[in-house]
Parts: structure tokens; C-alpha cells; sequence
């Protein structure tokens, strides 16, 4: 099967810097990939990379076989990417439902739109109860159920998701994470990036990154139903707490 997402080698960086090196990352349509990682790991850059936000020294990206390189972050849009940013940047003098056509792309027509909105509104209720509300006057929860929704607009293949679970609650934490569970469950890939490790319990495949590479790679399928506890001893280290 063709590799929905296919990451190569990729060194990144800023004003001529590289931050990431030698990132390799096969997503496969089914696949719902959790990149964890601290605080300046690199995880933001390498999905920053990935949409064609930050400087490419090397390496190549890949969207259902078909070279991303060189290419415009619209275009990436088009081609079926999509990323919901960190710290959620939702509108928040626009109602919800203004904030997610602004995710809608060209060409999608009113019809198109309003099917979007429709699976948006079936996947995130909450945001079906909320549409005439201001985002600003939502909770942080709802704010980044808002963002994940906006990124779904343009019907991606692969969504790329920073750091869903920051600054949230618990309980909410776990809302978040069981709703990109039914995203990946609905047929669209995933990619989160994620400081928080309880991801691991809704992904298939975990990378860990550590300062600017890849230091260790687990399959849910290799570790039974332990890749929460194998994540663990990955990110911390086995002797580690
Ligand atoms: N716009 C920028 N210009 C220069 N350096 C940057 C820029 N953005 C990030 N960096 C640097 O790149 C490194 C990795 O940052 P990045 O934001 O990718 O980390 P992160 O893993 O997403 O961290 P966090 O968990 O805090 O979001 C850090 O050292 C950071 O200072
Ligand atoms: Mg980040």
C-alpha cells in the first residue's frame, strides 16, 4: 500500500539552523502515529516542516507517493494535508462556525462546505451545540476541539495535530485524545505531536524524539496493549522514574 504520509531524511531548521535531523516517518492510511517528546525536542518543526512552515536543508516528503518538496503550504492543503497548530489560534471574535470555514479551501463550493461542516459537526457535537458562539468565549477544551475541527474542514488524508492536550485539564485531556481516536477511527491518518505520553494510549505507532531525532520507534502491535508502559520506559528511560 502506498504510504499516505512518507517523511525522508528530513533536516530542518531556522535562519539557516537546523533544529530536526535524519527524520524518518511512514504513515500509512490506518495509521495513527504519536511523535512524543519535551519541551524543544523539535516536534512543532518537524510538523512545521512537513507543511512547508519552516526552512528544508534536506530530505523529502512524501503525500500518497507524490513529492510535497519545494511545494506551497496551500498546496500541501490541496494535496490532502492539514495541521491544527499549537496553541489552538482559533479567531475569537469569530463564531465557531465562522472559524471553521476559514479551514474550508477553494473549490469545495458551498455543497462542499456544508458537507464538511456536517462531518465536523458529527465528529465534534459540541461544536454543532456551540456554532453561534464566539471562540473566545469557549473553554480551553473547546477551543481545541474548534482547531481540530478547522483543520478537518479541507477533508485531509493525514491530520497533523501540536499539542492538543496542552494547558488542559485532565478529564479534558482524555476528551481530546478520544476524539482524534474517532477522527483515525472515521478513516483519516493521524500525526500528533504530543508532550504528554497518555497519548500513546489511543495511537498505533509511537515515535520518540530527543533533541532534533528519532532515538526510538514502537508498534502497538509489537508491545500487545503495553505501549502506554513501553512509551514510558522509551521516553524516561527503563532505569528512569
Ligand atoms: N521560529 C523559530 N526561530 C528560531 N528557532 C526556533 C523557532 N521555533 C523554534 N525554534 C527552536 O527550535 C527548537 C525546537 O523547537 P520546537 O518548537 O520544534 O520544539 P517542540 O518540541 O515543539 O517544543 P514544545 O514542546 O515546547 O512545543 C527549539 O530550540 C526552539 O528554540
Ligand atoms: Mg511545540
Amino acid at each position: 500500500m502506498t504510504a499516505a504520509l512518507s517523511v525522508r531524511g528530513l533536516v530542518a531548521g531556522y535562519g539557516g539552523v537546523p533544529v530536526v535531523r535524519a527524520i524518518e516517518l511512514d504513515v500509512s492510511p490506518d495509521t495513527f502515529l504519536a511523535v512524543v517528546g519535551a519541551n524543544g525536542a523539535g516536534k512543532s518543526t518537524t510538523l512545521r516542516a512537513i507543511m512547508g512552515l519552516c526552512e528544508v536543508f534536506a530530505g523529502t516528503v512524501e503525500l500518497g507517493g507524490t513529492s510535497l518538496d519545494g511545494t506551497r503550504t496551500s498546496d500541501r492543503v490541496l494535496a490532502g494535508l492539514a495541521l491544527c497548530p499549537e496553541g489552538r489560534e482559533v479567531f475569537p471574535s469569530l463564531s465557531v462556525e465562522e472559524n471553521l470555514l476559514t479551514g474550508a479551501i477553494a473549490g469545495q463550493g458551498w455543497t462542499g462546505r456544508r458537507d464538511a461542516l456536517d462531518r465536523v459537526y458529527e465528529l465534534l457535537p459540541r461544536l454543532g451545540e456551540r456554532r453561534g458562539q464566539s471562540a473566545g468565549t469557549m473553554s480551553g477544551g473547546e477551543q481545541q476541539q474548534l482547531a481540530v475541527g478547522r483543520a478537518l474542514m479541507s477533508g485531509p488524508t493525514v491530520l497533523l495535530v501540536d499539542e492538543a492536550s496542552l494547558g488542559l485539564a485532565p478529564v479534558m485531556v482524555d476528551r481530546v485524545f478520544e476524539i482524534l481516536a474517532n477522527i483515525h477511527a472515521s478513516g483519516t491518518a493521524v500525526v500528533a505531536v504530543e508532550q504528554n505520553i497518555r497519548i500513546s494510549s489511543v495511537a498505533t505507532h509511537i515515535v520518540v524524539l530527543e533533541q532534533g531525532t528519532i532515538s526510538d520507534r514502537l508498534v502497538a502491535d509489537d508491545v500487545g496493549g503495553g505501549l502506554y508502559q513501553a512509551a514510558q520506559a522509551a521516553y524516561f528511560g527503563t532505569g528512569g522514574t
